[in-house]
């Protein structure tokens, strides 16, 4: 009886992702059992590797030149193993095969699926190509490019919904945190690989973009405003750390708890820094290494616009995950489980929520009113403030809410806020209260 409860259970979830209908529930592409028939099939001239943008197309038709020349996921991201920094994190960590044949970093630094899924023109070389993304187009490739197919037939033949924050969020978390198959672990941190940080909207900014969201675009795909991509994001890197959190081996290393977990600059400090001060609002006692928070804090902010009620459980379930730390195992599985269900509602309200110009301001503002209490001065939350500063300006620039001189003030406390956070080995949480009150003062009252 049990068995085929599971096993109904899991059809269902797998009928979700074979008609593309629930983003939620699509299968990120590496898991998918379409083959990926490699780069080499998209970037034909009269494809996607045309030199200039169409003029008379949906699309812009030169998104292989923008990946090869300007995204570091073409082949950079695989050429990176080659270094002699992947030289040193593989000869650390004992590897048997060079980095870039071990599928320990081939899993994030290529579209690393299995051999028999991969077409002719497959390339593990060209790193995370159009497929690790777009999903492996066997069953759309042909169809795709007909004016008469829908977006809604590509997603059932295997596109992957690129277009939705929730699905892309958990596309990009899975390489740039890690999901149930990998992750950057602190031993793999420790042997020298580059602490890692992200942030949806902003991510998807600096990629750069190979598409125009224009008229057509509308016509075909639903769009979301940027700060909805920012909450979205915000709370699918929430489930990702509460998922390894609850996974009981990933999730620990020995006696300890996996610690990319936790705030790195807790443990990595020197002793003589008093200004490195705890933080009340966690409820923890000094000396305690503290969980990392940055994206539940902007979270819980975004969400006081959003549904207030659903915002202050949230801070009280936090709260007692910060605690959990010390009451044991039992402790913290239960809190997690419990931030776990309300990140779920979050992400379901997010989706369907749209975000004033008012909405945007007010969040910024009560993130600033709690990094003035000291509470974002750990260094991954002070980026994430940076980050979340920098989405609100943008937003408010493209509705036109604010004039140049408005415009003019915030960009000048931005490049305050981005100085002071851009480089964890200089940062110092002083500056950056100092930085947050020049924010403060450049917000205009809409
Ligand atoms: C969970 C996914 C993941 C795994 C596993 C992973 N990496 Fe990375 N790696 C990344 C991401 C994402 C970045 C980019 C960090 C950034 O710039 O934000 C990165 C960055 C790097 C860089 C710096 C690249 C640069 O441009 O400076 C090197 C070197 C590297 N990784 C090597 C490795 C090696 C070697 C392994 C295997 C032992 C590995 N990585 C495993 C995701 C991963
Ligand atoms: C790291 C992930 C990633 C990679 C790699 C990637 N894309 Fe995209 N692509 C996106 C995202 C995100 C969007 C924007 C959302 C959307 O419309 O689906 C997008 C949009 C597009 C669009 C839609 C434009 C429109 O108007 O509907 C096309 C076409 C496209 N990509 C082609 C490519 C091609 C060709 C490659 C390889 C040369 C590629 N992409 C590589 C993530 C990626
Ligand atoms: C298959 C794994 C994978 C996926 C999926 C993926 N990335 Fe990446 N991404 C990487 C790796 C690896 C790098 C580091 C490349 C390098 O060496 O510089 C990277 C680099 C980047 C960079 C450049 C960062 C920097 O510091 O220069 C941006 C921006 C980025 N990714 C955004 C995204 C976004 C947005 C998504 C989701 C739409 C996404 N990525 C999905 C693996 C991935
Ligand atoms: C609970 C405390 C703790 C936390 C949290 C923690 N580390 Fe560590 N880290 C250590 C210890 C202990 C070592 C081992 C030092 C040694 O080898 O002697 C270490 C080693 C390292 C090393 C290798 C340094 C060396 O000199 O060999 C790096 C790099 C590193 N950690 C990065 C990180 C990053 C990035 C994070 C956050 C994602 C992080 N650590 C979180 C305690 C911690």
């Amino acid at each position: 009886m049990k068995a085929f409860f599971s096993r109904s259970l899991l059809l269902v979830g797998l009928l979700f992702s074979l008609s593309g209908l629930s983003a939620d529930e699509a299968t990120v592409p590496q898991y998918s059992k379409d083959k990926h028939l490699g780069v080499g099939s998209c970037s034909n001239s009269t494809c996607h590797g045309s030199i200039q943008p169409w003029k008379k197309s949906n699309i812009l038709q030169n998104e292989y030149i923008t990946w090869t020349k300007e995204d570091n996921h073409s082949r950079k991201a695989y050429s990176v193993l080659t270094n002699k920094l992947s030289k040193r994190i593989a000869r650390n960590l004992g590897l048997k095969d060079p980095a870039h044949e071990a599928n320990i970093c081939l899993d994030c630094h290529a579209d690393n699926i299995p051999v028999d899924i991969r077409g002719e023109r497959f390339d593990i070389a060209d790193g995370v190509g159009c497929e690790a993304c777009h999903g492996g187009s066997e069953r759309w490739i042909e169809s795709h490019t007909s004016s008469e197919t829908t977006h809604e037939e590509n997603l059932k033949n295997g596109l992957y919904p690129t277009e939705d924050p929730v699905a892309r969020a958990t596309l990009c978390y899975s390489c740039h945190f890690g999901d149930k198959n990998k992750l950057v672990t602190h031993r793999i941190m420790g042997a020298g690989h580059p602490r890692l940080r992200f942030e949806l909207d902003t991510f998807t900014a600096t990629q750069p973009a190979h598409y125009v969201i224009d008229k057509d675009y509308r016509k075909r795909k639903p769009v979301f405003s940027g700060v909805q991509i920012w909450a979205i994001g915000q709370a699918i890197g929430m489930r990702s750390n509460l998922d390894l959190l609850l996974d009981a081996k990933r999730g620990r290393d020995g006696i300890f708890p996996e610690l990319v977990l936790f705030d790195c600059h807790a443990c990595h400090k020197t002793m003589d820094k008093a200004s490195w001060r705890r933080r009340s609002g966690t409820g923890l006692p000094p000396g305690i290494v503290r969980l990392n928070d940055a994206n539940f804090i902007m979270l819980r902010h975004i969400l006081k616009a959003v549904d207030a009620k659903l915002a202050k459980q949230l801070r009280s379930q936090t709260r007692a995950l910060h605690r959990s730390v010390i009451n044991g195992n039992t402790a913290l599985r239960r809190a997690a489980a419990a931030v776990r269900t309300t990140t779920e509602k979050a992400i379901k309200e997010l989706a369907n929520h749209e975000f004033s110009d008012g909405d945007v301001i007010v969040i910024l503002k009560s993130i600033i009113a709690e990094g003035l209490k000291g509470e974002l001065r750990d260094y991954a939350s002070a980026e994430q403030t940076m980050m979340a500063a920098n989405n609100v300006v943008v937003v408010l620039d493209n509705a036109k809410a604010i004039n140049d001189a408005q415009l003019n003030k915030l960009n000048k406390a931005l490049d305050k806020m981005f100085e002071v956070t851009k480089n964890d080995k200089v940062y110092r949480p002083g500056k950056f209260t100092a930085a947050l009150k020049s924010l403060k003062s450049a917000i205009p009252n809409l």
